[in-house]
């Protein structure tokens, strides 16, 4: 029996591979088409930390097979459904930048069509490939619930019309093309799970912050960080910014909350849900959010941590040029996310020392792409 692990060159796809071969006893088998590193390059940025070659940094892992592939094709994501008979899927390859696909109508199509077809392909293959017990988890996005007024569901809401009261979806709300590939996915996964009687997990990942496990230290290989304006999550470009010695930026009050989680909360609770597998039941959610952080709060806690570091991070506040409410407090249940990771392992200010810690032995190649912090010209 083997685990399929997609977009295992990504920035959590890298580390839940190492985690998952140090812990389970299946052969993994890693694939990636490596078009995260592309589109990095594209952007005239590169990752903080140094990542070494593709096939170069799997080769040193017992019990992981790489694999080089693009998953929009089917036929390639049938040969490997047939050849390797996974036991579980966990699907974490995607276009995951939603500046990258708001550049243009091109980038909105082509990250559409590739994360929507990736989904579709092992849907349907899984199913074909008579793999129904196999168990399907997806990293979606807390994005999909967008910022309504009232506490998010961990999954589908209560809705009433007419005196009458049902269950349903929560509405596709997604605040990007890149948003809207998640809401789609998860109709999708919906769809799957009553037509062909696929168990399948619908983990809504928040915005990740973090460099480093302790698997990522023990291989010497750390994973990717993105500090550019398309690829860097507000977390990671904030805290390249003060290492650069940049104020760190607030848009008016900054009382708006995010949902975040750490690197390690992430790869822990894919990891538990890997081993755990699934009931067998309904679609099963996650918040995979440790709680929301106010950006103000968010700004002051990498000032502080910064000063460990001898950095001096001003926190500078500018009128708010978005429309949105400064004071959304953003509150989702995550109770079954909690239970999966065993209560949070590691706190924002934790989280924030991990970055800040590496990011100032790479302060070099952060400094030399500055000007990538704001958007650019791509080179295609
Ligand atoms: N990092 C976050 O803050 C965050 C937040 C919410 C959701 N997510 C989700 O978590 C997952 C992982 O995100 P990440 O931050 O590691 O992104 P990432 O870009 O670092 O990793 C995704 C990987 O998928 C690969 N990939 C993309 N298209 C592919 C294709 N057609 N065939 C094969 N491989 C392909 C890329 O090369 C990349 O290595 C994604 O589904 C993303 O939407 C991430």
């Amino acid at each position: 029996m083997t685990i399929l692990v997609t977009g295992a060159d990504g920035y959590l796809g890298w580390p839940t591979t190492l985690r998952l071969a140090d812990q389970v006893d299946e052969r993994i088998i890693a694939v990636d088409n490596l078009a995260r590193r592309e589109w990095v390059e594209e952007s005239g940025s590169v990752s903080a930390t140094p990542v070494e070659d593709a096939e170069e940094r799997f080769a040193e892992l017992d019990g992981v097979s790489f694999v080089e592939g693009d998953l929009t094709d089917r036929d390639f994501v049938l040969q490997l459904l047939e050849v390797y008979e996974p036991e579980t899927v966990l699907h974490a390859a995607a276009q995951p930048s939603a500046p990258y696909s708001g550049i243009n109508g091109e980038r909105a199509l082509y990250t559409q069509q590739n994360n929507i077809s990736m989904t579709l392909n092992l849907l349907h293959g899984l199913h074909e490939m008579g793999l129904s017990d196999s168990h399907f988890i997806e990293t979606t996005t807390t994005g999909i619930y967008g910022a309504p007024e009232f506490p998010i569901p961990e999954g589908g809401a209560k809705m009433e019309n007419e005196g009458e009261r049902d269950d349903v979806p929560f509405p596709a709300m997604g605040g990007s093309w890149y948003h809207q590939t998640k809401s789609f996915n998860a109709a999708n996964m919906r769809l799957a799970e009553s037509e062909f009687g696929l168990n399948i997990s619908d983990v809504r990942t928040a915005i990740v912050y973090g460099t480093e496990t302790a698997e990522t230290n023990a291989v010497g290989s750390q994973t990717r960080f993105d500090f550019d304006y398309y690829f860097g999550t507000v977390v990671n470009r904030f805290c390249a910014q003060a290492v650069a010695g940049y104020p760190i930026t607030v848009y008016g009050k900054g009382e708006q909350r995010k949902p975040m989680v750490s690197l390690e909360d992430t790869v822990e609770s894919l990891v538990n849900l890997v081993e755990q597998g699934h009931d067998g039941g309904d679609i099963a959610v996650y918040n995979q959010v440790t709680r929301p952080v106010a950006i103000v709060e968010l700004a002051e806690t990498i000032a502080e941590v910064g000063e460990e570091f001898d950095l001096n991070a001003d926190v500078e506040h500018f009128e708010n040029p978005r429309d949105e409410n400064e004071e959304h407090k953003m509150e989702m249940e995550n109770e079954a996310f909690l239970d999966l990771v065993g209560g949070q392992q590691q706190t924002l200010e934790e989280g924030i020392r991990d970055v800040l810690g590496t990011l100032v032995e790479h302060e070099d190649r952060i400094t030399s792409h500055e000007d990538r912090f704001l958007p650019g010209v791509l080179t295609d």
